[in-house]
């Protein structure tokens, strides 16, 4: 594959990968696709191609889920044991720490994100959630029951439960942290012993692409995980269709989520979770220690460019303290150094694409014409690449479409507020119900609201804390089940129930 790398200095591993990168993974064997069609992949700092791959497509996929499906029923996976199972997913953990450079390139070059970042968050957060996954394989199990069957009296039964993998697994993954969003989905996955069809964002293919690479060394076998690269609107359509796809699990836009369940309905009724979109509202109290929620409520909207579905792009304030908190903010947006992934001193980079610095700016745009009032950023900043600036807006309202929609880049719309019952019915009404935050010295107050927010993730006196451990995933239209913890394991499981006469 053709790469241009003029203005990176990346490692020899990453050039020599991006010069075999392109291909799809399907049954251990890396091919191009049955089409011969490919994709272009942006450096999103320059706009320069940095690899073709494979659009894969229709009997890509097919090929795809046939290949997990033998994997599946042969056994090799699914009878293997569950300690060996465990111990390969640690393997790949392992793997993917002593390749961490590179990932962080590749999430960089890719991505955009910068460096620094990667290497601090995604690429040890997918090592820890590989770690943690594979200490669920040999945790998984069922229940016994003492049932009683009131129309059979004096009968006796031993009735027992076991949590058996879903089958095969087909996952859609976005391009906002992509080797992450890969663990997250493929972890539980392989601990509850599903094979896997896997397609990256066309936006993001690479680290996904390398983490196959790794899965093969480790030694998984064969057709236990494929890797399909390919758009979204035949590649990603088709496994969302497919009839021997026995689950669908999908992170991006609310939009994309409905053709999903859509697609899960008219083929298979495979089962479904979503991780969607968000609008989570940041909620600073008068009583705040604002020397912590000035910074976390920057952090929580800037954070990987606001390319976060919880990003807390809705920031309330209570009005003694909101124009203190609203300029606090407004200071470190325009003290973020922008920049491209690559410069050490860079805090942000550019946004993943042209299409999402069009939709950001469009925001901004509405925003402005709405009547909201720029305090920072608010413009595209230089003419190469992708790059927005942090943009703050003060005065928004409720009603605005700056606080209603999901803007997936670095811009917040503070509103002010009287009193937490206030505060409450504002937070609450959107149709997104992903993460909320709350900074209070109050701890009774905080865990009152903590319980009437709806929200599936809610953080007091801090925010984005990810942890393998813990359920992430929305209430409302902000998807369906969880990623990571149990709740994750479970979803890739189906529960039998087996019972038999004693007497
Ligand atoms: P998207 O939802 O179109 O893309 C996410 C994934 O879905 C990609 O792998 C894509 O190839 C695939 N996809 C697209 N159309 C599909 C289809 N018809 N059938 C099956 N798979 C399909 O998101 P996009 O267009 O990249 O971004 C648009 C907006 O979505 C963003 O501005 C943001 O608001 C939201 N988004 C939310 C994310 C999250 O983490 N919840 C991640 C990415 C985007
Ligand atoms: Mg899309």
């Amino acid at each position: 594959m053709a790469t241009v790398l003029k203005d990176h200095l990346v490692s020899d591993a990453t050039r020599r990968f991006l010069d075999r990168a392109g291909n799809l993974w399907i049954n251990g064997e890396w091919c191009a696709a049955r089409s011969e069609k490919t994709f272009e992949v942006y450096n999103p700092a320059t706009g320069e191609i940095i690899a073709r791959c494979a659009a894969g497509d229709r009997a890509d996929i097919d090929a795809a889920v046939h290949a997990a499906r033998y994997a599946f029923e042969s056994g090799s996976w699914s009878r293997m044991t569950a300690s060996e199972r465990g111990r390969l997913i640690w393997k790949l953990g392992d793997l993917l720490e002593e390749h961490g450079d590179e990932f962080a390139e590749l999430e960089t070059l890719d991505n955009g994100k910068p460096f620094n970042v990667a290497r601090a968050a995604d690429v040890p957060l997918a090592i820890d959630l590989f770690r943690y996954m594979a200490g669920w394989a040999t945790k998984i199990h069922g229940q016994t029951f003492p049932i009683s069957v009131p129309y059979m009296p004096g009968s006796e039964f031993f009735s027992y439960t076991a949590r058996e993998p879903i089958g095969v697994a087909g996952q859609i993954i976005p391009w906002n942290f992509p080797l992450l969003m890969a663990a997250w989905k493929l972890g539980p996955a392989l601990a509850a012993g599903c094979t896997v069809v896997l397609k990256p964002a066309e936006q993001t293919p690479l680290s996904a692409l390398r983490l196959g690479e790794l899965i093969e060394e480790a030694g998984f076998p064969e057709g236990v995980v494929n890797i399909v690269t390919g758009l979204g609107e035949t590649a990603g359509a088709a496994l969302a269709a497919h009839p021997d796809v026995d689950k669908i699990a999908f992170t991006g836009s609310t939009e994309v989520g409905r053709l999903i369940v859509e697609a899960a309905g008219k083929s298979n009724l495979k089962k479904v979770t979503l991780e969607l979109g968000g609008k989570s509202p940041n909620i600073v109290l008068a009583d705040a220690d604002l020397s912590a929620a000035i910074p976390g409520a920057a952090g929580a909207i800037f954070f990987n460019h606001g390319q976060c579905c919880c990003a807390g792009s809705r920031l309330y304030v209570q009005k003694s303290i909101y124009d203190e908190v609203v300029e606090g903010v407004a200071h470190y947006a325009r003290q973020i150094r922008v920049g491209s992934g690559f410069d050490a001193a860079a805090q942000m980079g550019p946004l993943v694409s042209q299409e999402q610095l069009d939709r950001v700016c469009g925001y901004i745009e509405a925003g402005i014409r709405d009547g909201a009032r720029l305090v920072a950023g608010g413009r595209r900043k230089g003419e190469r690449g992708y790059f927005v600036e942090p943009t703050v807006f003060a005065g928004a309202r409720q009603s605005m479409k700056i606080v209603r929609e999901e803007i997936f880049g670095p811009v917040v719309a503070a509103m002010p507020f009287d009193d937490p019952e206030e505060v409450l019915s504002l937070a609450n009404d959107s149709a997104y119900g992903l993460a909320a935050a709350v900074w209070t010295r109050d701890v009774t107050q905080a865990h009152r609201l903590a319980r009437r927010l709806k929200a599936g993730n809610v953080w007091i006196n801090c925010y984005n804390i990810f942890d393998a451990a813990l359920p992430f995933g929305g209430y409302k239209e902000s998807g369906w089940g969880r990623e990571m913890g149990l709740a994750a394991v479970e979803l890739y499981t189906e529960i039998k129930a087996v019972t038999t006469r004693l007497a």
